[in-house]
C-alpha cells in the first residue's frame, strides 16, 4: 500500500467536513435495506453437531442454506472460551488506544501487508477507506513476523496465539460439515486448510462527523475458505449484499460472523456464494472489529470439486488457480466488489 494518513488521527481533529479523498459517491447513492437485518441465519455450532439426528439433520439444512442464499451466518454455541474472545477485543481496542507514535513502530513496511496501516492504496488519486487496521499473519506459527506483533497491552500476543488455534479449529469443524452438505469426502476440503494460512486483520472506524459520505471498507467480497469476524460492539457497521441491496447484520453478542469466501464459491462450483460485504461508520462511535481470514496451504490448486461436478453432472465455471497467486492478484488491485473472482469464471460462449 502506499503510504496515507492515519484515519484515527484525523477522526480526533474533530473535523467539520471530511475530506475530499474519502468522499463516496456510492456511500449515499445505494440503497440500503433496514428491514431485514433480522433475517440472517443464526446457525447453532452444538446442534450441527448433536448427536440426535433430528436435531442435527435441520440444523445442516439451515447450514447449507445460509451459505447457498447468505454466504453470511452468525454461529453460535462454537464453544470457544468467551472470556478468550473479550480479552481479544480488549487487547485490540488497547493497542488502537495507544498514542500514534507508539502505534508507528508497527508501521506496515512497503509491499508487505503485515502490520499498522491501510490496504488496497494503489494510486494517490485513489478514494480512501475510514479506517486503520493491524494486519497480522498468525498461522501457521512459523511464518509469524512477530516484529508486527504489538507489545502493548503486554497480553497481545499470548491472547492472539490462543485466539488463533480457537479460530483453526472452528475453522476445520465447519469446514467437515461443508464437506458433507456438499456430499464430497471431508478429507479433500479439510486438506486444503491443513498448514493453513490464517491473517487476522483488525480493523479500526474511528466516529465521523458526515457518516453518509464516507465507507469504513469498500465493497468486496473475501478470498479466503471462510472468515470469522468479531467486533467490540453492537454497531451494525457491517452489510452484505442481498438481491442488489445492502443488508445490515444486527450483531448477536458472543457470537461469530461467519462468511464464505471466495475459495469455497470456487470448490462448490458457485453453489456457496461468496458474497459482497461493507462496512459503514457511525457519527459518534468508535467500531473495531477483528476479522480471521482462513485461507488455503501455501501452493494449493483452488478448483471446482471433482466429486461434486461428476454427481451433478455440470461443467466446472471456475478455472483452477494457484491460490497464492490469486492472494498476490487480490492485494494488488483496490477492493471492488467481485472483479477478482470473476477473472477466474469460465467464459459462458451465449
Ligand atoms: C471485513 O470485511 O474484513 C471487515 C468488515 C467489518 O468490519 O465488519
Ligand atoms: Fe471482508
Amino acid at each position: 500500500s502506499l503510504p496515507v494518513p492515519n484515519v484515527q488521527d484525523l477522526a480526533n481533529k474533530e473535523l467539520k467536513e471530511v475530506p475530499d479523498r474519502y468522499v463516496r459517491r456510492e456511500a449515499e447513492s445505494e440503497h440500503v435495506a433496514f428491514e431485514m437485518s433480522d433475517h440472517i441465519p443464526v446457525i447453532d455450532l452444538q446442534k450441527l453437531l448433536h448427536h440426535d439426528p433430528c436435531i442435527s439433520s435441520h440444523e445442516m439444512a439451515k447450514f447449507h442454506m445460509a451459505c447457498k442464499d447468505w454466504g453470511f451466518f452468525q454461529l453460535i454455541d462454537h464453544g470457544v472460551d468467551e472470556e478468550l474472545m473479550s480479552r481479544m477485543m480488549s487487547n485490540a481496542e488497547e493497542f488502537f488506544n495507544l498514542p500514534l507514535e507508539e502505534k508507528k513502530a508497527y508501521a506496515q513496511l512497503p509491499q508487505s501487508f503485515q502490520g499498522y496501516g491501510q490496504a488496497f492504496v494503489m494510486s494517490n488519486d485513489q478514494k480512501l477507506e475510514w479506517s486503520d487496521m493491524l494486519s497480522l499473519r498468525t498461522l501457521p506459527v512459523y511464518q509469524r513476523n512477530i516484529r508486527f506483533w504489538p507489545k502493548k497491552p503486554p497480553s497481545f500476543s499470548e491472547t492472539l496465539d490462543k485466539y488463533a488455534f480457537a479460530m483453526e479449529k472452528i475453522t476445520f469443524c465447519l469446514l467437515s460439515l461443508i464437506a458433507k452438505n456438499l456430499g464430497v469426502e471431508p478429507k479433500k476440503l479439510i486438506s486444503i486448510f491443513e498448514d493453513g494460512v490464517q491473517a487476522t486483520r483488525m480493523n479500526y472506524y474511528p466516529p465521523c462527523p458526515q457518516p453518509d459520505k464516507v465507507l469504513g471498507l469498500s465493497a468486496h467480497s473475501d478470498a479466503s475458505i471462510i472468515t470469522l469476524l468479531i467486533q467490540n460492539n453492537d454497531l451494525p457497521g457491517l452489510q452484505i449484499k442481498i438481491n442488489g441491496k445492502w443488508v445490515p447484520i444486527k450483531p448477536i453478542s458472543g457470537a461469530f460472523i461467519v462468511n464464505i469466501g471466495d475459495a469455497i464459491e470456487i470448490m462448490s462450483n458457485g453453489l456457496y456464494k461468496s458474497v459482497e460485504h461493507r462496512a459503514v461508520i457511525h457519527p459518534d462511535r468508535a467500531r473495531i472489529s477483528i476479522a480471521g481470514f482462513q485461507d488455503p496451504r501455501s501452493g494449493v490448486l483452488i478448483e471446482p470439486l471433482q466429486e461434486l461436478l461428476e454427481r451433478e453432472n455440470v461443467a466446472a465455471k471456475y478455472k483452477a488457480v494457484n491460490f497464492d497467486e490469486y492472494l498476490r492478484q487480490y492485494f494488488s488491485a483496490k477492493l471492488d466488489g467481485k472483479t477478482m473472482l470473476d477473472l477466474v469464471k469460465v467464459e459462458k460462449n451465449e
